[in-house]
Protein backbone atom coordinates (compact mmCIF):
# COMPACT_ATOMS: atom_id res chain seq x y z
CA UNK A 1 0.00 0.00 0.00
CA UNK A 2 0.96 3.73 -0.55
CA UNK A 3 2.53 5.58 2.84
CA UNK A 4 -0.40 7.63 4.48
CA UNK A 5 0.19 10.68 5.07
CA UNK A 6 0.82 11.97 9.00
CA UNK A 7 -1.87 14.43 8.33
CA UNK A 8 -5.48 13.93 8.41
CA UNK A 9 -7.97 15.96 6.22
CA UNK A 10 -8.12 18.16 9.32
CA UNK A 11 -7.07 21.67 8.09
CA UNK A 12 -4.97 22.26 11.16
CA UNK A 13 -2.67 19.57 9.91
CA UNK A 14 -2.95 19.74 6.26
CA UNK A 15 0.26 22.61 6.16
CA UNK A 16 2.17 19.89 8.43
CA UNK A 17 5.56 18.69 6.32
CA UNK A 18 4.44 15.09 4.80
CA UNK A 19 6.42 11.99 6.63
CA UNK A 20 9.42 10.50 4.27
CA UNK A 21 8.85 6.32 4.23
CA UNK A 22 10.89 4.15 5.42
CA UNK A 23 13.37 3.49 2.85
CA UNK A 24 16.08 5.75 1.09
CA UNK A 25 15.01 6.03 -2.38
CA UNK A 26 15.55 9.39 -4.33
CA UNK A 27 15.43 9.84 -7.83
CA UNK A 28 17.00 13.60 -7.73
CA UNK A 29 20.34 11.84 -9.14
CA UNK A 30 18.03 10.80 -12.15
CA UNK A 31 16.52 13.83 -13.09
CA UNK A 32 18.21 15.92 -16.24
CA UNK A 33 20.19 18.99 -15.08
CA UNK A 34 18.13 20.50 -18.00
CA UNK A 35 14.92 19.64 -16.44
CA UNK A 36 15.37 22.09 -13.31
CA UNK A 37 16.44 24.87 -15.67
CA UNK A 38 13.39 24.28 -18.00
CA UNK A 39 10.73 24.22 -15.43
CA UNK A 40 9.63 27.93 -13.98
CA UNK A 41 8.65 26.08 -10.63
CA UNK A 42 9.03 22.86 -8.29
CA UNK A 43 6.08 20.65 -6.96
CA UNK A 44 4.33 22.90 -4.27
CA UNK A 45 4.36 20.65 -0.87
CA UNK A 46 0.90 21.18 -0.66
CA UNK A 47 0.20 19.21 -3.86
CA UNK A 48 2.60 16.39 -2.38
CA UNK A 49 0.26 16.39 0.86
CA UNK A 50 -2.99 16.17 -1.55
CA UNK A 51 -1.43 13.49 -3.44
CA UNK A 52 -0.67 11.28 0.10
CA UNK A 53 -4.21 11.84 1.03
CA UNK A 54 -5.47 10.21 -2.61
CA UNK A 55 -3.52 7.26 -3.44
CA UNK A 56 -5.83 5.91 -5.33
CA UNK A 57 -6.63 8.81 -7.90
CA UNK A 58 -3.55 9.23 -7.91
CA UNK A 59 -2.54 5.57 -9.73
CA UNK A 60 -5.92 5.89 -11.29
CA UNK A 61 -4.88 9.22 -12.89
CA UNK A 62 -1.66 8.57 -13.46
CA UNK A 63 -2.73 5.84 -15.79
CA UNK A 64 -4.80 8.07 -17.66
CA UNK A 65 -1.93 10.10 -18.05
CA UNK A 66 -0.03 7.05 -19.53
CA UNK A 67 -2.70 6.14 -21.46
CA UNK A 68 -3.44 9.68 -22.96
CA UNK A 69 0.71 10.45 -23.19
CA UNK A 70 0.40 6.94 -26.03
CA UNK A 71 -2.61 8.47 -27.51
CA UNK A 72 -0.74 12.03 -28.64
CA UNK A 73 2.49 10.31 -29.86
CA UNK A 74 0.07 8.33 -32.25
CA UNK A 75 -2.25 11.13 -33.47
CA UNK A 76 1.47 12.85 -34.01
CA UNK A 77 2.78 9.35 -35.99
CA UNK A 78 -0.66 9.30 -38.13
CA UNK A 79 -0.56 13.57 -38.84
CA UNK A 80 3.20 14.47 -39.47
CA UNK A 81 4.48 11.26 -41.72
CA UNK A 82 7.06 13.31 -43.58
CA UNK A 83 9.18 13.71 -40.76
CA UNK A 84 11.62 10.25 -39.90
CA UNK A 85 12.96 11.91 -37.20
CA UNK A 86 9.35 12.31 -35.28
CA UNK A 87 8.06 9.11 -36.33
CA UNK A 88 11.04 7.02 -35.03
CA UNK A 89 10.92 8.65 -31.66
CA UNK A 90 7.01 9.35 -31.28
CA UNK A 91 6.57 5.32 -32.20
CA UNK A 92 9.07 4.46 -29.48
CA UNK A 93 7.36 6.98 -27.01
CA UNK A 94 4.10 5.15 -27.53
CA UNK A 95 5.18 1.95 -27.24
CA UNK A 96 7.05 2.85 -23.65
CA UNK A 97 3.66 4.92 -22.68
CA UNK A 98 1.88 2.21 -23.16
CA UNK A 99 4.09 -0.23 -21.64
CA UNK A 100 4.35 2.11 -18.13
CA UNK A 101 0.00 1.78 -18.31
CA UNK A 102 0.01 -1.96 -18.07
CA UNK A 103 2.54 -1.62 -15.34
CA UNK A 104 0.32 1.17 -13.32
CA UNK A 105 -2.97 -0.91 -14.08
CA UNK A 106 -0.89 -4.32 -12.71
CA UNK A 107 -0.41 -2.07 -9.67
CA UNK A 108 -3.26 -0.82 -9.10
CA UNK A 109 -5.14 -4.36 -9.44
CA UNK A 110 -2.23 -6.04 -6.94
CA UNK A 111 -3.31 -2.91 -4.66
CA UNK A 112 -7.36 -3.86 -4.96
CA UNK A 113 -7.83 -0.26 -6.94
CA UNK A 114 -11.16 -0.27 -8.91
CA UNK A 115 -10.05 1.78 -12.87
CA UNK A 116 -12.57 4.17 -12.85
CA UNK A 117 -13.46 6.84 -14.99
CA UNK A 118 -11.90 10.46 -13.72
CA UNK A 119 -12.55 13.21 -15.19
CA UNK A 120 -9.79 15.28 -16.63
CA UNK A 121 -7.63 17.76 -14.81
CA UNK A 122 -7.29 21.35 -16.13
CA UNK A 123 -4.11 20.92 -17.04
CA UNK A 124 -3.96 19.67 -20.64
CA UNK A 125 -6.55 22.03 -22.24
CA UNK A 126 -5.39 24.64 -19.78
CA UNK A 127 -2.15 24.64 -22.03
CA UNK A 128 -3.63 23.24 -25.51
CA UNK A 129 -5.92 26.21 -25.54
CA UNK A 130 -3.06 28.70 -26.48
CA UNK A 131 -2.21 26.35 -29.15
CA UNK A 132 -1.37 28.36 -32.79
CA UNK A 133 -4.24 26.97 -35.73
CA UNK A 134 -1.08 26.73 -38.66
CA UNK A 135 1.52 24.83 -39.16
CA UNK A 136 4.87 24.70 -38.23
CA UNK A 137 3.82 27.02 -35.51
CA UNK A 138 0.99 24.39 -34.22
CA UNK A 139 3.45 21.87 -34.44
CA UNK A 140 5.71 23.46 -32.79
CA UNK A 141 3.36 24.12 -29.55
CA UNK A 142 2.25 20.64 -29.44
CA UNK A 143 6.15 19.70 -29.20
CA UNK A 144 6.38 22.13 -26.47
CA UNK A 145 3.43 21.45 -24.28
CA UNK A 146 4.15 17.26 -24.50
CA UNK A 147 8.32 18.64 -23.24
CA UNK A 148 6.42 20.33 -20.53
CA UNK A 149 4.21 17.59 -19.67
CA UNK A 150 7.13 14.89 -19.74
CA UNK A 151 9.24 17.32 -17.30
CA UNK A 152 6.75 17.94 -15.07
CA UNK A 153 5.37 14.25 -14.51
CA UNK A 154 9.18 13.35 -13.98
CA UNK A 155 9.52 16.05 -11.54
CA UNK A 156 6.35 14.85 -9.85
CA UNK A 157 7.67 11.33 -9.48
CA UNK A 158 10.75 12.07 -8.24
CA UNK A 159 8.81 14.50 -5.64
CA UNK A 160 6.97 11.65 -4.40
CA UNK A 161 9.55 9.05 -4.42
CA UNK A 162 10.95 9.51 -0.78
CA UNK A 163 7.06 9.01 0.47
CA UNK A 164 5.92 6.65 -1.39
CA UNK A 165 5.96 2.61 0.10
CA UNK A 166 9.26 0.39 -1.70
CA UNK A 167 7.39 -1.37 -4.42
CA UNK A 168 6.24 1.84 -6.35
CA UNK A 169 9.04 4.26 -5.23
CA UNK A 170 11.34 1.70 -7.08
CA UNK A 171 8.83 1.43 -10.11
CA UNK A 172 8.93 5.56 -10.19
CA UNK A 173 12.23 5.70 -10.17
CA UNK A 174 12.13 3.90 -13.71
CA UNK A 175 9.68 6.04 -14.84
CA UNK A 176 11.86 9.20 -14.19
CA UNK A 177 14.20 7.87 -16.24
CA UNK A 178 12.30 7.56 -19.09
CA UNK A 179 10.02 10.81 -19.01
CA UNK A 180 13.25 12.38 -18.66
CA UNK A 181 14.12 11.11 -22.16
CA UNK A 182 10.65 11.99 -22.96
CA UNK A 183 10.70 16.05 -22.39
CA UNK A 184 14.37 15.54 -23.99
CA UNK A 185 12.51 14.49 -27.39
CA UNK A 186 9.91 16.68 -27.63
CA UNK A 187 11.93 19.75 -27.00
CA UNK A 188 15.20 18.42 -29.76
CA UNK A 189 11.76 17.90 -32.21
CA UNK A 190 10.05 21.52 -31.35
CA UNK A 191 13.60 23.49 -32.15
CA UNK A 192 13.90 21.15 -35.19
CA UNK A 193 11.04 22.40 -36.42
CA UNK A 194 11.93 25.53 -37.30
CA UNK A 195 15.48 27.27 -38.12
CA UNK A 196 14.32 30.40 -36.09
CA UNK A 197 14.86 30.34 -32.25
CA UNK A 198 11.00 28.91 -30.17
CA UNK A 199 12.70 30.43 -26.87
CA UNK A 200 10.20 33.07 -26.62
CA UNK A 201 7.43 30.75 -26.93
CA UNK A 202 8.91 28.23 -24.61
CA UNK A 203 9.17 30.65 -22.13
CA UNK A 204 5.25 31.74 -22.90
CA UNK A 205 4.07 28.15 -22.30
CA UNK A 206 6.41 27.49 -19.27
CA UNK A 207 5.28 30.46 -17.60
CA UNK A 208 1.56 29.34 -18.43
CA UNK A 209 2.42 26.09 -16.68
CA UNK A 210 3.35 26.99 -13.88
CA UNK A 211 0.43 29.11 -12.90
CA UNK A 212 -1.44 25.67 -13.22
CA UNK A 213 1.08 24.14 -11.15
CA UNK A 214 0.65 27.39 -8.32
CA UNK A 215 -2.91 28.13 -8.49
CA UNK A 216 -5.76 26.57 -6.21
CA UNK A 217 -7.38 23.94 -8.54
CA UNK A 218 -10.91 21.81 -7.69
CA UNK A 219 -9.49 18.58 -7.65
CA UNK A 220 -7.11 16.26 -7.08
CA UNK A 221 -4.78 15.00 -10.38
CA UNK A 222 -2.00 14.02 -11.06
CA UNK A 223 -1.05 17.31 -12.67
CA UNK A 224 -3.42 19.30 -10.54
CA UNK A 225 -2.16 22.90 -8.80
CA UNK A 226 -3.02 23.30 -4.80
CA UNK A 227 -5.83 22.54 -3.17
CA UNK A 228 -8.59 25.26 -3.12
FE1 LIG B 1 5.08 7.33 -19.18
FE1 LIG C 1 6.51 9.97 -21.15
Amino acid sequence: MLIQPSASKDRTLQTSEPSPAGHALKADDLLPESLHQFLACETPKAWLQWALENPATLLIDHAQCEKKAASTAMSLLYRYVDQPLLLSKMSQLAREELLHFEQVVALMEARGVAYQHLTASRYAEGLRRHLRSNDPERLIDVLIIGALIEARSCERFACLIPYLDEELAKFYRTLVKSEGRHFEDYLLLARQQTSDSIDERIAFFVAREAELITSPDTAFRFHSGVPA
